[in-house]
């Protein structure tokens, strides 16, 4: 298997344009090593790199988030399941609350959602005269609500 890749090599499997890995590169976010012909070559490992940004960034995770958590891994070395899971561990909180709030998206959108509105017949059941505006702003039944509740999802630690 070859272990160096050019940018149009590393383009195709990734699916990522050139012009984009280059601006990544300007970033810091993925290397590249230069020929004697000042070429780009990337370590086969930098696929993992490039994949890992792209995920990221669809889920809404900012370029400076990604750069942080890349940072974390080995610069010298092609990075070991080892450093993945470290980096996948200080992710953990982070992603478990998108996944929360996309499942919230996906599931209670046609519900009241605590915005302030007032404009569906349950918001009467649920945020009666905004009642919910006193717990600050936003859609507070999207948020982690501030009341603990044993077992309960949406409880944010009092
Ligand atoms: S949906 Fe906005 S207050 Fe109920």
């Amino acid at each position: 298997m070859q272990e160096s890749l050019t940018i149009g090599q590393l383009a195709a499997r990734s699916g990522i344009a050139p012009s984009a890995l280059r601006y990544y590169e300007r970033l810091g976010l993925i290397r590249a090593d230069r020929t004697g012909g000042n070429q780009r070559r990337y370590a086969r490992a930098e696929l993992r790199r490039v994949a890992f940004i792209r995920i990221s960034q669809q889920v809404g995770i900012s370029l400076e988030e990604i750069r942080d958590a890349l940072d974390s891994l080995p610069a010298s070395r092609a990075p070991t399941a080892a450093d993945w899971t470290e980096l996948s561990t200080a992710w953990r909180a982070r992603l478990s609350e998108k996944i929360r709030l996309m499942t919230k998206l996906r599931d209670d959108l046609d519900g009241c959602i605590g915005c302030g509105c007032l404009s569906l017949q349950r918001c009467v059941l649920y945020n009666p005269d905004d009642k919910l505006a006193g717990e600050g702003p936003g859609a507070r039944l999207m948020l982690p609500r501030p009341h603990t509740q044993p077992g309960c999802d949406d409880c944010a630690p009092a």
